[in-house]
């Protein structure tokens, strides 16, 4: 049986990014028999001009009708000052949360090919292999109260809640686990408790939860020391699990490890492992249009899905170790290329990926 795809190429970049990434998988179709059926809908800032929100119900019925979700990117500026709840991003959090895609897989590995392109030394970086697993669907992202208001003396007082139940700590802390007991066997929990009672929280459940996992070797770290260790020596690490809001951030970091964010897929799973698969960069609207996008991390996120939602393993190789042979093979686009050196667009880089394929 074919497997259902929902194509959200979103903003910015994201139509572009997606379209690469269709050549490819077009290619794994026709020439190594990858049964896939394939509808598009609008979410994001594109949904906002047609539908006037960004999560249309007609999305998010297909959304919830389809096997596996691959988006591009949502957001620009031209909605950056509607009304709150009508801005792309809130498109892209409804989703998450509707679909209950907590588990958030955020892969930073460093390929071999691009050590130079970091701006730490490649010594530093080279051979770097280092999973994030976020917490998606909780804390200040969805915490109530939140919103702006005006207080007793008239001023505006912003507001958010950052709050997590034990629940939700535990169904992550599961996945985080069970996700490092297929690599290294070491997880680092990220956290604030030495501030945020929320995350003394965190830190006991996800103790508690890694009895059951004595064969992983637990640790912990505080946030600020987490960012300057990632920084400082980055290769400690094998599975790392925080929250929604650190893992937003810490994410950002890992991503330059490896030398540009353009590079980094992302998964995004509920229990039933179905999922959304997207780059974890944004809409860039600086190029949008330019076919100058690195398209990669998009095509990468293709081979997760493949991978995690869709139990094709050896089609998701295929499209990872055509990757490495195009990196290897000198091709460049511009975020990855050091100083000087000729860079491809976006369908050509597409193009060659799909070119490697074997
Ligand atoms: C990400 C993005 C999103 C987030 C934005 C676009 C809402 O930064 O996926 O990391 O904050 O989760
Ligand atoms: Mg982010």
């Amino acid at each position: 049986m074919a497997h259902k795809i929902l194509l959200l190429k979103g903003d910015g970049i994201g139509p572009e990014i997606v379209a690469a990434t269709l050549v490819v998988l077009g290619t794994l179709r026709e020439r190594f028999g990858l049964a896939l059926e394939i509808e598009e809908a609008l979410m994001g800032g594109c949904a906002v001009d047609v539908h006037g929100e960004p999560l249309p119900d007609s999305t998010l019925a297909l959304a919830r009708a389809a096997d596996a979700i691959l988006l591009g990117a949502v957001g620009g500026p031209k909605w950056e000052r509607i009304e709150r709840d009508k801005r792309p991003e809130r498109g892209l959090l409804k989703l998450r949360s509707a679909l209950d895609l907590f588990c958030n897989l955020r892969p930073a590995a460093v390929h071999t090919a691009l050590a130079d392109a970091s701006t730490l030394r490649p010594e530093v970086v080279s051979g770097l292999d280092i999973l994030i697993v976020r917490e998606l669907t909780g804390d200040i992202y969805f915490g109530q109260p939140r919103g702006i208001e005006i207080d007793a003396d008239g001023q505006r007082v912003g507001r958010n809640t950052m709050i997590y139940t034990e629940a939700e700590i535990r169904r992550v802390a599961h996945a985080a686990f069970r996700t490092a007991l297929k690599r290294a066997r070491r997880l680092c929990s990220v956290d604030k408790a030495n501030v945020l009672e929320t995350t003394e929280l965190w830190r006991d459940v996800v103790t508690e939860v890694g009895r059951d996992y004595p064969e992983v070797e637990l640790s912990h770290l505080y946030v600020d020391n987490a960012a300057m260790q990632l920084v400082r020596a980055p290769k400690q690490f094998d599975v790392i699990v925080t929250g929604n809001i650190f893992g937003d951030i810490l994410s950002d970091l890992a991503s330059m490890l490896t030398g540009s964010i353009g590079m980094l897929p992302s998964a995004s799973l509920n229990a039933d492992g179905k999922g959304m698969f997207e780059p974890i960069h944004g809409s860039a609207p600086d190029i949008a249009g330019q076919d100058k996008a690195n398209p990669l991390a998009t095509i990468l996120s293709a081979a997760m899905m493949l991978r995690y939602a869709l139990n094709e393993p050896v089609q998701a190789t295929r499209i990872e170790q055509a990757v490495t042979t195009v990196l290897d093979g000198g091709l460049r686009t511009a975020d990855i290329q050091a100083a000087g050196g000729p860079v491809i667009g976006t369908r050509e880089m597409g193009a060659a990926v799909a070119a490697a394929l074997r």
